[in-house]
Parts: structure tokens; C-alpha cells; sequence
């Protein structure tokens, strides 16, 4: 070790806590996507709140960035480093206790490198639900899920994670800890803090313990399967159920009929529940902690009306926990079968859900103007309007000649978003992959407000340089 701030960092953390070797931290350098790859001269592993604290101090006085990284999980390269090795990667995944869960304050106060999974074990066995959930659940950590304000599956009934969390522990820049970790439904003491961290992707400050909303425990829970003839005729199903009753309308996601060709082909062991291939299917998820609700009847009773008016083809009802896993395997299996595909570009991206159809014709028409033989595969949350409007390369291109129009791809699917009053980016963010598009989008007050809260709190532009602000 030729740094002695490394030198230093290491006697902090101790020869578990750093990780100097490049075979091991090659991993922490390189995002899910493999969009970049970065490097490193150590990852270090803190154990302790004190021990960010001591770490961030001591990069402070020697003005070296660091790049906080949870589960590595970011869709848009927003944990790794830069390219030329300077910045130092702050890995909070040793900081996973649960420190409290209590039922009757519905409340988890958990570190931030505990998985989400974790997290939501720890809510079950304590009687109740933590009901944030997203596919990478198993690795992604509290850390990253809230720095990142994941959205996920169950939205469209609890929002986002910035809606469920009550309170933060934050070791600041220059290695202040601010001890935010109340658990109190109502504090109106100034200026909402927790708030400018979460979804900050690690710019201001680093997460390192947190409090979390839980909800009761679900008493009776259905998942359906279900062919449906169009995207319109999808809306159609999801309206039917909410009019039917909005508080059991846990999930409801959109997924194409290539997307699900795609799942098919490259993931083991999954079948279709359905007898035949469709255009388009709608996954929907019935919940609630009240007893003797009678939610089976209620989704036989929509799926029985909108198979009589032509709006759904066929459908499978989950008879246990096993088959609705299998169900929702059917889902989440859509990243890594696309991405098993080959290359391609993905736009997270929201509309008013009344606009959710449209948006898909019109941005699938645009990208087949755009490029000859793209493949669009819409999917997502469409209960929300989050749809993850991803476009895969045609069969016969090289994928580094596609992604090296990845700009021009997301521009013009963003043209469309903009007409609809849009977002360009829902959930995942805006990492490394989008901060061009910032000043385009949230220019004028807005990024400027952005760029003095930044400003402020990290004047050196030392935590996670390059992501978010342009
Ligand atoms: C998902 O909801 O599965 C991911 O956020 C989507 C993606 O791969 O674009
Ligand atoms: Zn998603």
C-alpha cells in the first residue's frame, strides 16, 4: 500500500474492514448492467456508524472521493467508481444488524447494510409486513433502497421508499453523525431532513441506519395471472379492481408478450400458468390484513366481469405460496432474461397511469421509425405508471454498435414521456447514466436549488462525484 491515507483507513477498520487486493474489489468497481467498470485502490468495509464517521473524516482532511455502495444493485452505475482509480469505495454491507422492531409502533430500525430481504423477514416475524419490494431484494441493501428511493412492485398501495421510512442515521461529509433515528408519526420541527437524503443516491451524506414504516401483516393474499389482448384492455383490468376496492390492490404489472418469450427462453424451470402465448399479461396482487375478507371471491368476481366483456383472454389463479412465487418469478426474471438477450437500453420511465397505453404505442412506434428491427419490451408497474420501457437490440447488430446509440434510443422515447407530462427516470434514478439529461429536464430553479443543497452540505464534491448533477 503505497497511500497513506489508505495506511491510515486500514488501521481504522482493521484487516477485515479494507479490501486493497484488485481481484477483490474488482466486483465493487463493476455495475449489474456492466455499463461501466471503474476501479479502485480499496474498499473499505466500516463495521460501525463510528467508524463511517472516522473513515469520512479522514478522507475530508485528504480531499479523497469516495463512492458509497450498497448491494451494487444500481441499474444506472450509480455505485461504482470512476475509471481512473482516485475514489475509494465506502461498502456498507458489515452494518447489517436489525437494532429494533416494535409491532405496536409499526416500526423496523435496521442498518444500512442489511438486504431488503432481511428487512422484511425481520418485519414477518415480528407480525407484520415491510411492503416495499422489488426484484433484487436478496441482495440490494437499506442503504441503497432508500439513498436510491426505490420504488418496486407495491406502489401503487404504499408508495415509494421515501414514504416509509420515519427516520435516518447519516454520517455527513465531513464525518458529523446526525442521529435522525426517531420513530414518530408526526414531528414537525423545521425542515424535513430525512427527506433530502433519501433518493440524494449518496451525494449529500451516507445512510447508515434507518427507521422504517412497517403495515400489518397480510391476512389473505391472491395473485392472478392473467392474457389480456392489449394494453388498453390491461388498464381496463387494473381500473376494474381498484373500483372494486382500492385498499386490496397490492401489485398490478404489465408485461409484454416478447418480454415474456424472452423469460421463457432463458430462464429455467419457469412455464407459463396459461394455455397459450398472448399479446400482453397482467399480474395482479390482492392483499389484506383484515380477516374473513372474502378476497378469493372478489378476484373471481373482476376476472369473471372482464372475461365476459373480452377484456381478459384467460387467466390462472395462484392456489398456494408456491404457485404465486411461481407466478411472480414470471416477472422478475424479466431483467436478467433481457439481459441474456443481449444488449439493451432501458428507460424507467412514468406517466399518469391513464396514459399508460398510449405511451406504449407511441413510443414503440417512434423507436421502429428510429431503428430498423428494435425490439421494444414494455413492463413494469402499471398500477403506478412506472413502465420500464426497455428496447433490446434487433437479432442481427452488434450490441456495442446498439448501446453506442443508447442516447439517441432513450431521447426518443423520452420525446413521448414529455408529451404525457412525464418522467425520464421513475425509480432507478439518475446514477452515472443520466445527469446529461438533468439540465434538460429539471433545469432552471430546480437543478440550481439542487446544486446549492449539494453545495452546502459537501462543498469538496466528495461523496459519490459524478452521479446525479451534471
Ligand atoms: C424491474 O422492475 O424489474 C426493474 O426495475 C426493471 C428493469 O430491468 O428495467
Ligand atoms: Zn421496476
Amino acid at each position: 500500500m503505497s497511500d497513506a491515507l489508505i495506511a491510515r483507513l486500514a488501521e481504522i477498520l482493521g484487516p477485515s474492514g479494507i479490501l486493497t487486493d484488485p481481484a477483490d474489489t474488482a466486483p465493487h468497481s463493476e455495475d449489474w448492467r456492466r455499463l461501466y467498470r471503474g476501479r479502485t485502490a480499496a474498499v473499505l468495509r466500516p463495521a460501525s456508524t463510528e467508524q463511517v464517521s472516522a473513515v469520512l473524516r479522514e478522507c475530508a482532511a485528504a480531499g479523497r472521493k469516495v463512492v458509497p455502495q450498497g448491494g451494487n444493485t444500481s441499474m444506472v452505475g450509480g455505485a461504482v467508481p470512476d475509471e481512473d482509480g482516485s475514489e475509494l469505495v465506502l461498502c456498507l454491507s458489515r452494518m447489517n444488524r436489525i437494532r429494533d422492531v416494535d409491532a405496536i409502533d409499526l416500526s423496523l430500525t435496521i442498518e444500512a447494510g442489511a438486504t431488503l430481504k432481511a428487512a422484511q423477514t425481520a418485519a414477518d416475524e415480528a407480525g407484520c409486513l415491510f411492503p416495499l419490494s422489488i426484484g433484487s431484494e436478496g441482495t440490494a441493501q437499506i442503504g441503497g433502497i432508500l439513498s436510491t428511493n426505490a420504488g418496486g412492485n407495491n406502489t401503487v398501495r404504499y408508495g415509494n421508499a421515501r414514504d416509509l421510512v420515519l427516520g435516518l442515521e447519516v454520517v455527513l461529509p465531513d464525518g458529523e453523525i446526525w442521529h435522525g433515528l426517531r420513530r414518530l408519526r408526526k414531528d414537525n420541527t423545521g425542515y424535513c431532513l430525512r427527506q433530502l437524503f433519501v433518493g440524494a443516491e449518496g451525494t449529500l451524506g451516507i445512510i447508515t441506519a434507518a427507521v422504517l414504516k412497517l403495515v400489518p401483516r397480510p391476512r389473505e393474499v391472491e395473485v392472478a395471472f392473467c392474457a389480456v389482448p392489449s394494453e388498453a384492455a390491461a388498464l381496463d383490468l387494473f381500473t376494474r379492481f381498484h373500483r372494486h376496492d382500492p385498499a386490496a390492490v397490492q401489485a398490478f404489472e404489465y408485461m409484454s408478450g416478447l418480454g415474456m418469450d424472452f423469460v421463457l427462453k432463458h430462464i429455467q424451470g419457469v412455464t407459463l400458468p396459461l394455455a397459450e402465448r398472448a399479446p400482453h399479461y397482467a399480474l395482479i396482487e390482492l392483499a389484506t390484513p383484515r380477516p374473513n375478507a372474502g378476497l378469493r371471491d372478489a378476484l373471481e368476481m373482476v376476472l369473471e366481469g372482464a372475461l365476459e366483456d373480452g377484456v381478459v383472454i384467460d387467466a390462472a389463479i395462484a392456489e398456494s405460496a408456491a404457485q404465486r412465487a411461481a407466478i411472480w418469478k414470471l416477472r422478475e426474471e424479466h431483467s436478467e432474461s433481457q439481459k441474456r438477450e443481449g444488449a439493451s437500453v432501458k428507460n424507467d420511465v412514468s406517466v399518469p397511469v391513464s396514459k399508460v397505453p398510449q405511451f406504449i404505442r407511441e413510443a414503440t412506434a417512434a423507436c421502429a421509425a428510429l431503428m430498423q428491427g428494435i425490439r421494444a419490451v414494455p413492463f413494469g408497474h402499471m398500477g403506478d405508471g412506472n413502465i420500464h420501457f426497455n428496447l433490446q437490440q434487433p437479432v442481427d447488430m452488434d450490441g456495442a454498435a446498439f448501446l453506442a446509440r443508447d442516447h439517441e434510443i432513450m431521447d426518443t422515447v423520452c420525446a413521448v414521456v414529455r408529451r404525457y407530462g412525464g418522467s425520464f427516470s421513475a425509480e432507478h434514478g439518475i446514477g452515472r447514466l443520466k445527469p446529461y439529461m438533468m439540465p434538460d429536464w429539471r433545469g432552471g430553479a430546480e437543478l440550481d436549488l439542487m446544486r446549492r443543497i449539494k453545495h452546502a452540505i459537501d462543498p469538496a464534491g466528495l461523496l459519490n462525484p459524478g452521479k446525479v448533477l451534471p
